[in-house]
């Protein structure tokens, strides 16, 4: 049974209601749904119909989904013209389109909504790439399916997928491709999704198989530098999660190569991951993003949140995930120094995100929305991935290691398989798993769920392994001592030049070399010490790794280099990616607002319209 503490607030029927939608989503099931769409490069609109095969779990007398900026043409209902209405658009949810139907319960009901999106759709960005080639790819996740087509907008809700979609470019979609004849591609997707998961991309795309079970799909000019990138982990990546989860349900394990200004570093569509371009590093430093993507198969979509309340579930668990798989070693055997290098690295994240949140509240795990208030897109930030995977970390060891807590992993995917949830089912299963055995049911009691789950700030630190970190702050401390001494670019350089720091230096891992960064970050720089270090470490300085690119530009901007600012403001017109482009406009705003601004109004039509207007928000324009 559930402590009192959490009994208090657990709602009679579970899962928890999603608030972020407007539509009457509890009164159905939706047996399938079908796109048969086209997608129109010359207007950039997408026009066609979506058909829904529901039942009824109420007696009915209207049905009611979500739109955002989609016109409606015309709605049948059972084969028949069916009036419909749009209501007025109430923010952030969008507006309710309301068709008003009187049905029993337990009644099978057709439904085609013949749509269109309009130049406003927050779902789709359109562009052209580099050779004037036309590309449109979408983002849903949380709350812009309503913006691709009317739909009960809520991860509560799953469903089968058809699709038929005409381009005049070859076309993915979050399933799995069936013949496509000349401008028509078809797909279906045969375990039952949320709205939020719908993906569809068109472009110059060519693919090329990388594995057993996996392609790779991008434009020509990224391709062979991604399979470089990818192909020696995602089957070895699939195999561990398999042992350490579930068996994969989906079949293949396919993932996109988008174009520059994707907003996120990956988004985990079925059979079709989106990623970011900027995770070819040339090193394979950024495949930890692939196995988060490729974790998400567990964790999200087939486990998924009910509501974007109880995001950690979705994230938390997958960056928990995650770290698993990136520490298993060719032996099968987790290497647990790197386990606890990678959460403290992600504790300093949680450090500056929790700082840098627009309100304190949204620091805490379960998040309040205020019943569809709060734009779940403003609240984004590392708690739910860090607060959250930090949360099952401490729960693993309280609860007696990973080897007692490995049978609860496999026990929880497939108690919950296909289905969506709340917070309270998901402890509830961890009582319910442990039922048998005092000892650990005492400790389920005595953790602090209130302080975990409800409270804002950082929760207690776990005594993570240091030794990773330490081989990097030895170093970063011998600099420190000597920045106060050093007057000129020559001093460093013969320190440098000691045999024993390069060593040390050289012994580093990539993400050790990150971390080196943060560290040197933190110092108190002269100006002559700023510029030398720099100019001794020219490996990073030269990196094509977007993750010490960034950070590079960090130390820059935060020692006023004002040398690098053009630099920096020439990056940003060639990365989306919001991780980056937003704090990069923080700091550049902060040392010289007018050129933040210049560079922003230049770009602000490069960036996909969820980062303009995050960007925008950032720079209080
Ligand atoms: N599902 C997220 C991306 C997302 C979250 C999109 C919320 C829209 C709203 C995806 O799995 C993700 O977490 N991506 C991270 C990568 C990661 C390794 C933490 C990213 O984009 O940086
Ligand atoms: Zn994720």
């Amino acid at each position: 049974m559930l402590p009192a503490s959490l009994i208090k607030r657990k709602p009679l029927i579970s899962p928890e209601t999603d608030y972020s939608t407007l539509s009457n989503y509890k009164d159905f099931k939706v047996l399938k749904s079908f796109f048969d769409i086209e997608l129109n490069f010359k207007k950039n609109l997408i026009v066609g119909s979506i058909k829904y095969n529901l039942l009824t779990l109420n007696k009915i007398d209207k049905i009611v989904l979500d739109s955002s900026f989609i016109d409606i043409e015309s709605i049948k209902v059972n084969n028949i013209d069916n009036p419909f209405k749009i209501l007025s658009r109430i923010e952030p949810l969008g507006s309710a389109l309301e068709i008003p139907f009187n049905t029993s319960l337990n009644n099978e009901i057709e439904l085609l909504i013949n749509f269109k999106t309009t130049k406003e759709s927050t779902a789709l960005q359109w562009l052209k790439n580099s050779d004037e080639i036309d590309y449109v790819f979408t983002q849903l996740e949380p709350i812009h399916a309503r913006s691709l087509f009317p739909c009960f907008d809520t991860p509560s809700i799953k469903s089968k997928f058809g699709a038929i979609i005409k381009s005049k470019f070859p076309v993915v979609f979050s399933g799995l491709p069936l013949d496509s004849t000349g401008d028509i591609y078809k797909f279906e997707q045969e375990i039952p999704i949320p709205s939020y998961l719908i993906a569809i991309a068109s472009g110059n795309i060519i693919s090329s198989k990388i594995g057993p079970r996996s392609t790779i799909y991008a434009e020509p000019e990224m391709l062979q530098d991604s399979i470089n990138e990818f192909k020696d982990d995602v089957e070895n990546f699939i195999q561990i999660s398999e042992n350490l989860i579930t068996p994969y349900i989906w079949t293949n394990y396919d993932f996109l190569i988008n174009p520059p200004s994707f907003p996120y570093g990956g988004m985990e569509n079925p059979n079709i991951t989106f990623v970011t371009p900027t995770l070819i590093s040339y090193d394979k430093s950024q495949v930890d993003v692939i196995a988060h993507e490729l974790a998400h198969s567990w964790s999200g979509n087939n486990v998924t949140n009910c509501s974007w309340e109880h995001f950690y579930l979705n994230e938390g668990w997958t960056v928990y995930l995650e770290r698993l798989i990136t520490s298993t070693g060719k032996n099968g055997e987790i290497d647990e120094k790197f386990r606890h290098f990678q959460y403290i690295q992600g504790w300093n994240d949680l450090i500056d995100s929790i700082n840098s949140l627009p309100k304190y509240e949204y620091s805490k795990l379960v998040q309040d929305l205020e019943k569809g208030k709060v734009d779940p897109d403003d609240t984004f930030s590392s708690v739910p991935y860090e607060k959250g995977s930090n949360f099952l970390f401490n729960l693993e060891y309280q609860l007696g290691g990973l080897n007692e807590f490995k049978p609860f992993i496999k026990f929880y995917f497939k108690k919950f398989e296909k289905s969506s949830i709340d917070t309270y089912q998901f402890i509830e299963s961890l009582y319910e798993f442990y039922s048998k055995d005092d000892k650990k049911i005492k400790i389920l009691d005595d953790f602090d769920w209130d302080l975990w789950l409800f409270t804002p700030g950082l929760p207690p630190k776990f005594p993570f392994d240091t030794t990773l970190v330490d081989q990097v702050s030895n170093l970063v401390k011998l600099w420190e001592a000597k920045i106060p001494e050093f007057t000129t670019e020559e001093a460093f350089k013969e320190f440098f030049d000691q045999d024993e720091h390069t060593k040390v230096y050289n012994s580093f891992s990539s993400p050790q070399k990150i971390l080196f960064i943060d560290l040197l970050i933190d110092l108190k720089w002269t100006p002559i010490s700023s510029i030398s270090i720099i100019n001794i470490y020219k490996d990073l300085d030269e990196s094509r790794n977007t993750e010490i690119k960034f950070r590079l530009f960090k130390f820059k901007l935060l020692n006023k280099l004002t040398q690098f600012y053009l630099d920096l403001a020439d990056w940003l017109a060639t990365v989306g990616r919001m991780k980056y482009v937003r704090p990069s406009y923080r700091l550049l705003n902060e040392v010289d607002h007018k050129l933040a601004v210049e560079t922003f109004q230049k770009n602000k039509d490069f960036y996909h319209p969820i980062a303009t207007n995050l960007v925008k928000k950032d720079l209080g324009l």
